[in-house]
């Protein structure tokens, strides 16, 4: 249940938080960076100065998170959910493991190849696609590594806990916002009401 643990102490040791925000490739999907030091869901491994500042440290320290963050491309949640696409298809993985992964650009152009290519956010998407590179999607749902939290999608999914109790409800949405503040209060109290384990360590590491 701890892997998280380990990789985050090597990553201090090798050089600090910086070597945190690596691109997590994997098969076509790019997995989120979980243990991110920075307020942005960085898959790209490019990290600019502005996501480490003291303003940064600021925010840490007094546990305060930013409800939204500008996105490269407004990739529209509500249009695609609508379309039929179950979550599970981008986000795959997320009832097996830890993490939902995030779909990489490759996955996004097995429909846009074709589907709507003129407009201008496809047009960006494409861009990234032929250059190689993937869309550098900052996150919205983190904790700071100092409030040590391990979270696991997988028990909640297969538990069958929706989505929307921790993400609000992302059909209606365009790219996400932290709706829910996933303090410990909000963890604990589901906890409590499901009979589930409210030991420190079933959450902290
Ligand atoms: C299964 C097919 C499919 C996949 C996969 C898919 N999309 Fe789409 N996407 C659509 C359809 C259908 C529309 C609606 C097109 C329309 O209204 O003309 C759409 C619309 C969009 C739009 C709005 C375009 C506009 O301005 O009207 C954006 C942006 C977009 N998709 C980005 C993405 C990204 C980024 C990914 C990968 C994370 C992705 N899509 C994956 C089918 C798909
Ligand atoms: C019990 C609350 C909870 C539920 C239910 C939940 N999530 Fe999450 N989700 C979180 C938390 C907490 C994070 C941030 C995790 C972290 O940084 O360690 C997160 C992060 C994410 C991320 C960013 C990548 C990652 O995994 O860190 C995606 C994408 C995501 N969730 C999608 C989903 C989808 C899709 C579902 C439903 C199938 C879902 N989540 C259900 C709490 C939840
Ligand atoms: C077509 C692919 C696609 C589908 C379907 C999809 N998502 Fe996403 N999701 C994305 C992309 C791309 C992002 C990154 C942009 C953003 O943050 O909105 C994302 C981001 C998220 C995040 C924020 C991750 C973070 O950075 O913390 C959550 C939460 C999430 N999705 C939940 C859902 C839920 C719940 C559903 C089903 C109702 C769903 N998604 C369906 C592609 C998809
Ligand atoms: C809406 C209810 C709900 C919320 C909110 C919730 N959980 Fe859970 N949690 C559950 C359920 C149900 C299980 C599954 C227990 C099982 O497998 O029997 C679970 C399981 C877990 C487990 C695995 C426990 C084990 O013994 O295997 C961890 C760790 C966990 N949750 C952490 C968190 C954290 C951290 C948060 C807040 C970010 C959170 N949970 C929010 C309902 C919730
Ligand atoms: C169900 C999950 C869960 C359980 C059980 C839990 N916590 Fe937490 N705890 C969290 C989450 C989530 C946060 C908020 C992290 C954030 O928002 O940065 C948190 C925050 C904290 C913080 C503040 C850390 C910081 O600086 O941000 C402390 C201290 C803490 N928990 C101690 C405890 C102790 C002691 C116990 C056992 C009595 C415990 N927790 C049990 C989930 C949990």
């Amino acid at each position: 249940m701890k892997h998280g643990v380990s990789a985050f102490l090597v990553a201090i040791a090798v050089g600090g938080v910086a070597s945190i925000l690596l691109p997590f490739l994997v098969s076509g999907y790019v997995d989120g960076n979980r243990q991110s030091a920075s307020p942005s869901y960085v898959t790209s491994g490019k990290c600019s100065a502005s996501q480490m500042s003291f303003l940064a440290g600021a925010k840490e320290y007094f546990g305060i998170y930013p409800a939204s963050v500008r996105q490269p491309i407004a990739f529209p949640h509500k249009i695609h959910v609508k379309n039929g696409m179950p979550c599970e298809t981008c986000h795959a993985g997320v009832d097996e493991g830890q993490q939902a992964a995030i779909p990489g650009a490759a996955v996004c152009m097995t429909c846009h190849q074709v589907i709507a290519t003129n407009k201008p956010e496809i047009k960006k998407l494409a861009s990234y696609y032929r250059k190689g590179e993937e869309v550098p999607w900052r996150r919205v749902y983190w904790f700071y590594p100092s409030a040590h939290v391990d979270f696991w999608h997988g028990p909640h999914i297969r538990a069958g806990v929706e989505c929307q109790s921790c993400h609000g409800d992302m059909r209606k949405e365009t790219v996400a916002v932290r709706k829910a503040g996933l303090n410990m209060g909000f963890c604990v109290n589901c906890h409590r009401s499901r009979h589930v384990s409210t030991d420190c360590t079933t959450c902290h590491y």
